[in-house]
């Protein structure tokens, strides 16, 4: 049975203080239930927010992270090191990242399997633009971004993959995906699962919808059959509207 999973992505947001800040005053509003909760932090304020949301059950991510194990490749943060700071999560192949950061489906294959290795869930993120979705295209889009990331991953691994579906036009645009057209990728996503895994093994993944998800439409995004959570930008920054979220 899958468990409901809300994860606020908090993007390049919020200095240690200020995550210090939310951490108690969502910690205030939190009340543990069957809802998976987690926030994805910039590198330097996990260590800080693992301390803080300590036993409270909320869990702690990161939103990159290279694919190699260590080497000089400057700049960049390695699966290990988040492991040692405890973080559950990392988001892998945010379309900011391959819009922005030259990530592409080989890299985002690598990062998926180097952070298995460590004990690290990844949110793989998928998604297709504005012009692809015109052109009727979206559909072919994911599957090719969803079938080159979980290349090599063992079925136990992908039991416990988290994939995010995010159409890059509904990021930060406050234009959200129709319910309708969210439940209907997500259910595509795992049919592309089922095809290369099984059932038994494309049921156990989480899918999120992920874009302009806010308190007013969290609920109606939730009560979608293929939807299983939300990967939250803009409105995760706020805890009065992260817990609303939570609590959809
Ligand atoms: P917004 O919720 O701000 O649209 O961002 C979505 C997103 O990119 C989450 O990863």
């Amino acid at each position: 049975m899958r468990k409901p999973f809300i994860a606020g992505n908090w993007k390049m947001f919020k200095n240690t203080s200020e995550a210090r800040a939310f951490a108690g005053e969502f910690l205030a509003l939190y009340e543990k239930s069957d809802v998976n909760v987690a926030v994805c932090a910039p590198f330097t304020q996990l260590a800080a927010l693992k301390e803080a949301f300590g036993t409270s059950g909320v869990k702690l991510g990161a939103q990159n992270m290279h694919f190699e194990e260590s080497g000089a490749f400057t700049g960049e943060i390695s699966a290990g090191m988040l492991e040692e700071i405890g973080v559950d999560y990392c988001i892998i192949g945010h379309s900011e990242r391959r819009q922005y950061f030259a990530e592409t489906d080989e890299t985002v294959n690598k990062k998926l399997r180097k952070a298995f290795e460590h004990g690290i869930i990844p949110i793989l993120c998928v998604g297709e633009v504005l012009e692809q979705r015109d052109a009727g295209k979206a559909p072919q889009v994911v599957k090719a971004q969803t079938e080159a990331a979980v290349k090599g991953l063992s079925p136990d691994q992908i039991k416990s993959l988290v994939i995010a579906y995010e159409p890059v036009w509904a990021i930060g645009t406050g234009r959200t995906a129709t319910p309708e057209q969210a439940n209907e990728m997500c259910g595509y996503i795992r049919k592309v699962l089922e095809d290369i895994y099984g059932d038994e093994i494309s049921e156990e993944v989480v899918i999120q919808y992920g874009g302009s998800v806010k308190p007013d439409n969290a609920e109606e995004i939730m009560n979608m059959e293929e939807i299983d959570g939300a990967l939250v930008g803009g409105a995760s920054l706020k805890p009065e509207d992260f817990i609303r979220i939570v609590n959809f």
